[in-house]
């Protein structure tokens, strides 16, 4: 089983950016929890990316056609990007988005999420556990294509 996982924009930062929202775990951090979890999960292949640039996270999106589900924190493009958007759209891979923070309790432009609609589902708001949750979300996928609810947005 193959698992891509996508961190956006400023999220190299972490740690250091405003630690009263996302936490003081560094990316380095989260990265080495993400790993563990998927060695105890049995993922074989766990590929981690992190990119400020929205051209570069859409050409990982479309080199990941063989993967079984990708896990991604868009970042601030999560609530711009419609190329992000097309280019999941374009591979048809499994996806998760996640987010540190509860965007919904946030500034009125973080509710929208230009992602969502093409996800399979969106976990916001438990810090490094939106992304475990996420993994955890995107293995059950990989193993068993069943899912509660059909999207709407594909
Ligand atoms: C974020 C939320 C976004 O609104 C913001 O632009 C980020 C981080 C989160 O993980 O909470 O960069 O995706």
């Amino acid at each position: 089983m193959k698992i891509l996982v996508i961190h956006g924009p400023n999220l190299n930062l972490l740690g250091r950016r405003q630690p009263e929202i996302y936490g003081r775990l560094t990316l380095k951090a989260v990265d080495a929890a993400i790993k563990s979890l998927a060695r105890e999960l049995g993922v074989n292949v766990i590929k981690i990316i992190q990119s400020n640039h929205e051209g570069d996270i859409v050409e990982a999106i479309q080199e990941a056609s063989d993967f079984d589900a990708l896990l991604i924190n868009p970042g601030a493009y999560t609530h711009t990007s419609i190329a992000i958007r097309d280019a999941i759209l374009s591979v048809h891979i499994p996806t998760i988005e996640v987010h540190l923070s509860n965007i919904h309790a946030r500034e009125e432009f973080r509710k929208n999420s230009y992602i969502a609609g093409v996800a399979i589902g969106q976990i916001s708001g438990f810090g490094l556990n939106s992304y475990l949750l996420g993994l955890r979300a995107a293995v059950g996928i990989a193993r068993d294509e069943k899912r509660p609810y059909k999207t709407t947005g594909r």
